[in-house]
């Protein structure tokens, strides 16, 4: 069984996995993925274990990554948060927003890569997993009572 109290650790942890450098839970927390709170109520158990494990396999609407090649020979990945006839603007993975002319954009393409590393679980036992498991599950409602 999980422990959400430690989960909320580790996903607290910079120093570690660090979730809440992209994630917030209820507004407190990096803005590069989705806020943790209600996820649990949108996706079964396995489902969440899977997009912890595999980002990739199923990238959450609006989240998904462009890769912009600049006239300079600049290659920049981030979320893509406009693409219009100006050009584009995207958030990379330290929450860095880019703006970029469609005058400097030598090639853009959409990615099938999220920007959520794939490698997280290696930094972590299967307890810590099932430690965020069951916190993630424990905000399915907002956490304020908890403090
Ligand atoms: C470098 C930033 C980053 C880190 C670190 C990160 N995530 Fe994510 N995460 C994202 C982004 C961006 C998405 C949205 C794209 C996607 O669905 O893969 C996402 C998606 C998710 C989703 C699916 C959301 C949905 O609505 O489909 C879950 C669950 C999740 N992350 C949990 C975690 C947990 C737990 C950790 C820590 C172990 C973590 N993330 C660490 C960036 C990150």
């Amino acid at each position: 069984m999980g422990d959400a109290v430690k989960g909320q650790k580790i996903c607290a942890n910079q120093q570690g996995v660090g979730c809440i450098k992209c994630h917030a839970v209820q507004g407190n927390g990096g803005k590069i993925g989705p806020d943790l709170v209600g996820i649990a109520t949108r996706y079964p158990k396995d489902e969440l274990i899977r997009s912890v494990l595999e980002p990739s396999n199923r990238i959450a609407s609006g989240y998904e990554v462009l890769t912009v090649v600049t006239t300079e020979g600049k290659v920049i990945s981030g979320i893509m948060k406009q693409d219009s006839p100006a050009g584009v603007e995207l958030l990379d993975d330290k929450g860095q927003p880019h703006k970029i002319a469609a005058n400097d954009i030598e090639e853009k393409q959409k990615s099938s890569l999220s920007l959520m590393p794939n490698g997280l679980k290696d930094g972590l036992t299967l307890q810590d997993f099932a430690d965020i498991v069951a916190y993630l599950e424990s905000l399915k409602q907002a956490p304020e009572a908890k403090k």
